[in-house]
């Protein structure tokens, strides 16, 4: 999800250990700047349908942007990731949520913890990623539901880029996967697709800059953008899940 790049490159056969000292790199070169902003956050939130006094889990939380806007719409917000510094940052940006050094495929908390389970950006990057998914669904109750954003390989600058140039798991061990193939691999893992929807980042940038740079008014729903193109060219995908065979939710709930 980041919106630049390092020049600091990973080797395609990293470590974990590795992978975990890249981001701690990034982050001490390029802190809150290698992400989006604050405002791109709570349109995830928005899409998941959440209510206050849940309790949320955002899987590699980064410097707690996340979990921000989640506090914001009084969550009680809980977040892990593999780097020490975007642990460090998330407890200093977010001091009332419960932060902790993790690896997702490893999660230590109890079985049926969190009502809802946020993953953006990164489960591309999960060495495996069936283990986390599994990791992730322990740890959600039963009627939980998930918004994971998730990079599609089905692009031309993927293509040209990841595979041409043989960028494919450099920076952060970031890879892809195709609508289908994401699909498939969420299905596997025990979790039942309730909507797929287009990153709504460019989308949120243009509105932004036609309203001359004045900030969306966050007390009322934000459009959800759709695809001009078809959806399996979307540079990311925004999945919003439940555990298979727990029961729907309202569409309009995540949608206004
Ligand atoms: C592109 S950043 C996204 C951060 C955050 N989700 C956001 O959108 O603001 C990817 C994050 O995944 C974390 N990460 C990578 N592999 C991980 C793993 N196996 N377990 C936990 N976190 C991991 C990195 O440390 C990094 O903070």
């Amino acid at each position: 999800m980041g919106t630049s790049s390092t020049t600091s490159e990973l080797s395609p056969d990293a470590s974990q250990r590795d992978v975990a000292q890249w981001f701690n790199r990034t982050y001490v070169e390029k802190g809150f700047g290698y992400l989006r902003p604050q405002h791109a956050y709570p349109i995830f939130l928005q899409l998941l349908g959440v209510t206050p006094g849940s309790k949320l889990l955002d899987v590699a939380c980064g410097p707690g942007l996340l979990l921000r806007a989640a506090l914001d719409k009084k969550l009680e917000p809980t977040g892990v990731d593999l780097s020490k510094e975007a642990i460090s940052l998330a407890k200093r940006y977010v001091p009332a949520a419960e932060v902790k050094e993790g690896n997702a495929q490893q999660l230590e908390f109890a079985d049926g913890t969190f009502d809802f389970v946020t993953c953006l950006g990164s489960i591309e990057r999960f060495f495996d990623r069936e283990k986390a998914l599994r990791e992730i669904h322990r740890v959600a109750a039963r009627d939980a539901r998930f918004c994971f954003m998730v990079r599609n390989s089905a692009t031309l600058v993927w293509t040209v880029w990841r595979r041409w140039l043989r960028q494919q798991n450099h920076q952060g061990h970031q890879d892809a996967a195709s609508l289908e193939g994401w699909i498939e691999l969420f299905q596997q893992t025990g979790y039942e697709v309730d909507g797929v929807y287009i990153d709504q980042w460019f989308r949120q940038k243009l509105r932004r800059a036609l309203r001359g740079f004045r900030a969306h008014d966050m007390s009322r729903p934000e459009p959800i953008a759709r695809p001009l193109l078809p959806l399996r060219y979307a540079n990311e995908f925004i999945f919003i899940l439940r555990k298979s065979g727990a029961s729907s939710w309202p569409k309009s709930q995540n949608e206004n």
